[in-house]
């Protein structure tokens, strides 16, 4: 937060307009995606610890299935070409460039099995909220297994 409003402050004194930078960068493409995961990965973490019975807020699974269903959409547009693990520090496999269509598809599939997730976490029933929750966890594998370097 500090570093944020730092670099905010910086801009807002220089006047700088997001023209006057380079955008785009691979690094910083790079750096934003990792962000766009971490984020999905953090409503995924927030459902677990309802579909665990850790915490009661069932009412809550809506709303991070919702949200990683916003942030698939955000999926394919961050990994252009030229942001490959051969030149940069990153975990994407040039697989994902050579095989496009097949990425897509699986961002596809994360966009409906989160929809799927939202829809299930509406009737509240914990046994399907945990089947469909599985089935949003199957789907990121599904994707970082064939396109991201083991972890
Ligand atoms: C369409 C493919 C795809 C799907 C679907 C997907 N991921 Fe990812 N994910 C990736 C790739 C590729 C990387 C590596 C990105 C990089 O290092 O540049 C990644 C990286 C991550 C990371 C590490 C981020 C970091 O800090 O470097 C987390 C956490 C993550 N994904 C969580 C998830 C979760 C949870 C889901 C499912 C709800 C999911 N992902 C679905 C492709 C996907």
């Amino acid at each position: 937060m500090k570093k944020l409003s730092a670099v905010l402050a910086i801009a807002a004194a220089l006047g700088l307009s997001s023209q006057a930078l380079a955008v785009d960068e691979p690094e910083n493409v790079i750096k934003y995606r990792q962000a766009v995961m971490k984020a999905i990965g953090g409503h995924m973490a927030s459902i677990a610890g309802v579909v665990k019975g850790e915490v009661s807020f069932t009412d809550h699974v809506a709303i991070h299935a919702n949200s990683i269903n916003a942030m698939s959409k955000a999926v394919t547009a961050a990994f252009p070409e030229g942001t490959d693990n051969g030149s940069y520090k990153t975990a994407a496999l040039p697989k994902i460039w050579e095989d496009w269509a097949g990425f897509e598809k699986a961002a596809q599939a994360l966009d409906t099995a989160s929809a799927n997730l939202a829809s299930v976490a509406a009737s509240g029933d914990k046994q399907q909220i945990a089947v469909a929750f599985g089935d949003l966890g199957k789907a990121c594998g599904a994707c970082h297994k064939p396109y991201r370097v083991k972890q």
